[in-house]
């Protein structure tokens, strides 16, 4: 009977996932002999015995793919009654050599605290936000900054013909890396990231300043994770969709871009819109970066699996594939440096 190896994906989806699977599952039948179980709905699946076998048919023609065929949740297995024991149980009963979970600082974190429970788990770093510590990228960012990106190129047009300022809101909870690369890329006036609370009137000021000087349109780039000082008080404000937290103790952004564009409106008279992207930037294809990093992320997953190296992430560093302890990657998160950060100011206004 061949060994059995079970990968899962957990927290939100987004473009690769299927990628890494398929990756997965071929070096699996190539070289190693594995059978792969497929975990469903992240943790979930292995809580509650829902799997199926991937063969070679199962993951013909996922490359091009967005989502995960596995489904995903953000069910964090040690916030359920009993489940640590179940999970060891039933990793027993599907009688594994090893699960893959593929997942970001959530998954992760999960994995990290298993492992040192005695779990032989590997990582697979994926988040559209990019704040995976220890991995320069992580799948599904190129993909998210390129449509936001695009979004930016087409808003630009209609800012312009109509004289409006167009206040895009993309994704990035704690980090502001899509917000930052896709405004420097689509050449944004202005770019608001958690990484850096804002003053709302410094905002106004840059883009009154810039349609004081030739300029009558303009594009702010916010991601909704960036928080606002108002009127003299240090803590920045964030706006929420509402209160409730997941499993992993997060709140659900959202709002931000609205609010501003009607405060933008009301303190400098220019004619505002918002535009939220939403999840359009974790749906669909993966670009080629991604679908390359993913795959050559699965290979090396299933490769230390063989190796017996568990605990570990594989994680990109300049252009290798290395891997580093999980814990290294979910102490903290990475976020915008400002010295990237004073890159994009310098074409703000
Ligand atoms: O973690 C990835 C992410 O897309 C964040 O950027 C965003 O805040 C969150 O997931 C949205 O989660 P959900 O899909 O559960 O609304």
């Amino acid at each position: 009977m061949p060994e059995r190896v079970a990968v899962l994906t957990g927290g939100g989806d987004c473009p690769g996932l299927n990628a890494v699977i398929r990756a997965i599952v071929r070096r699996s039948l190539n070289l190693y002999n594995y059978e792969v179980v497929g975990l469903m709905k992240g943790w979930r699946g292995l809580l509650e015995m829902d799997y199926e076998i991937l063969d070679r048919e199962k993951v013909s023609g996922l490359l091009p793919r967005g989502g995960t065929i596995l489904r995903t949740s953000r069910t964090n297995p040690l916030k359920v009654d009993g489940g640590v024991k179940t999970i060891f149980e039933n990793f027993e009963k599907l009688n594994l050599k090893a699960l893959i979970a593929i997942g970001g600082e959530d998954t992760l974190g999960a994995a990290n605290q298993l492992y040192a429970k005695g779990l032989k788990v590997i990582g697979v770093p994926k988040t559209i936000d990019n704040d995976l510590d220890g991995t320069d990228y992580t799948f599904g960012y190129d993909t998210a900054v390129n449509i936001a990106m695009e979004a930016i190129d087409r808003v630009h047009t209609t800012a312009e013909s109509h004289n409006r300022v167009m206040v895009v809101e993309v994704m990035g909870r704690h980090a502001g890396w899509i917000a930052l690369e896709s405004g420097i890329a689509g050449g944004a006036d202005v770019i608001l990231i958690p990484e850096r609370p804002f003053e709302i009137e410094k905002v106004c000021n840059i883009i009154k300043h810039r349609h004081e000087h030739g300029r009558d349109f303009s594009i702010v780039v916010v991601a909704e994770g960036a928080s606002f000082h108002s009127d003299g008080q240090t803590a920045g404000k964030l706006i929420l969709q509402d209160a409730d937290v997941d499993a992993f103790g997060h709140v659900r952004l959202g709002g931000i871009g609205s609010f501003l564009a009607k405060e933008i409106e009301n303190r400098t008279g220019f004619e505002s819109r918002v535009v939220i992207l939403g999840h359009i930037q974790r749906g669909g294809s993966p670009t080629a970066f991604d679908r390359v990093l993913a795959t050559r992320f699965g290979i090396a997953a299933i490769d230390l699996v063989n190796k017996g190296s568990f605990g570990q992430m594989v994680a990109l560093r300049g252009n290798k594939i290395v891997n580093i302890p999980i814990s290294d990657a979910v102490q903290k998160l990475k976020t915008v440096s400002e010295e990237l950060y004073q890159v994009a100011e310098v074409f703000f206004g």
